[in-house]
């Protein structure tokens, strides 16, 4: 099965061509994120705009070489996501899908995210897989029995764990995107220079809690002008990664399953991948095979519409409405 993903729920242009949901035979991503580093976060009409002039250019990219007849459907995220990005994305697809003569998938971008651990593998991963989403606009825990089933043990209330870093970035002077360049700040620091309290301690939930810790981070800051940047970035990084690990491994307690993966923009850092793997034991942690796959991406929806398709069939294909309440997991 091959299938054409398209993805532009936010400031990433990407599109990409999967066979089987595991093998990437192109991923294309054209990313404007650098045209709002000024603004410090993205301005939805003109991610907008720079989706409409890359989304052709993109998706040639990514069908070079490829004969429009071999594809068997396209999937494309369809939420949540900005509602103008997500347009440009469903109408590409929908028109494609007419004029190719090819079913079209819709996606959930979530979805996509929990699939991106099977891109690049020879081996399919065996489920119940235990799998941390960790990204700007999500963070959740799902127990998958398969793609499509699964059940969702934890969210965030409030701050998704990437937000958590892009806010903290912003009180420490940092650009926009500011996950990469926290982590980047914090990789010299001392993490244990300053104590940041660990968020719903005391909760029997599964769920997580950031505003917190960004409201001390700001206090920390105003008290301690004279606070090493590098100590207080690696210090708030650890307080991030302690509170995310802290709720899997309650998770991995509690539930029993043969893997746990790390997906989302979030699981690039290096301090969280270090600090799961430790806490796991004997349970194997997964997390993409390449770094691309772990921010937003193409490949990881096409994978998903597959899967989508291996799992129910012709009811992938049922109409769906773009930036619209969407359900998970199918
Ligand atoms: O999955 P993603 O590309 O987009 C969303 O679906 O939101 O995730 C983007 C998020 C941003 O918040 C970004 O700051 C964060 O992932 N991120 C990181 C790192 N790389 C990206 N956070 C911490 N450390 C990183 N190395
Ligand atoms: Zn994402």
């Amino acid at each position: 099965m091959r299938i054409l993903g398209i993805e532009t729920s936010c400031d990433e242009t990407a599109a990409a061509v999967v066979e089987h949901g595991m093998h990437v035979a192109s991923n294309v991503i054209a990313s404007s994120s650098e045209a709002f580093t000024r603004a410090g976060g993205v301005i939805p009409e003109e991610a907008a705009r720079r989706q409409l002039q890359c989304i052709l250019p993109v998706i040639d990219q990514a069908m070079e070489g490829i004969d429009p007849s071999t594809l068997d459907a396209i999937a494309v995220t369809k939420g949540p996501g900005l509602l103008g990005s997500l347009l440009v994305g469903t109408t590409a697809a929908r028109t494609l899908g007419f004029l190719w003569h090819k079913p079209v998938i819709g996606v959930h971008h979530t979805l996509g995210h929990l699939s991106s651990t099977f891109l690049g593998r020879s081996e399919p991963p065996c489920f119940p897989v235990l799998t941390l989403s960790v990204s700007g606009g999500h963070t959740e825990l799902w127990l998958r029995e398969s793609h499509t089933k699964g059940q969702l043990l934890g969210a965030t209330r409030d701050d998704a764990a990437g937000e958590a870093f892009d806010k903290g970035a912003q009180l420490l002077g940092l650009p926009y995107p500011g996950g990469p360049a926290l982590a980047e700040l914090a990789s010299t620091g001392d993490r244990t220079a300053f104590d940041f309290p660990l968020p719903l301690k005391d909760d029997p939930s599964l769920d997580w809690s950031f505003s917190g810790l960004k409201t001390s981070l700001k206090y920390l800051l105003r008290d301690t002008p004279d606070a090493k940047r590098t100590d207080v970035a690696a210090s708030y990084e650890h307080a991030i990664a302690r509170h995310l690990v802290e709720r899997v491994r309650k998770a991995l307690d509690a539930h029993d399953c043969h893997e746990v993966h790390l997906v989302g923009g979030v699981s690039r850092n290096l301090h969280l991948r270090a600090m799961l793997k430790d806490a796991l034991g004997d349970t194997a942690l997964r997390i993409p095979a390449d770094p691309a796959y772990c921010t937003d991406n193409a490949a990881m929806i096409a994978a998903a519409g597959t899967f989508l398709w291996q799992e129910l069939g012709e009811k992938a294909l049922t109409p769906f409405e773009t930036g619209a309440t969407v359900k998970m997991l199918a």
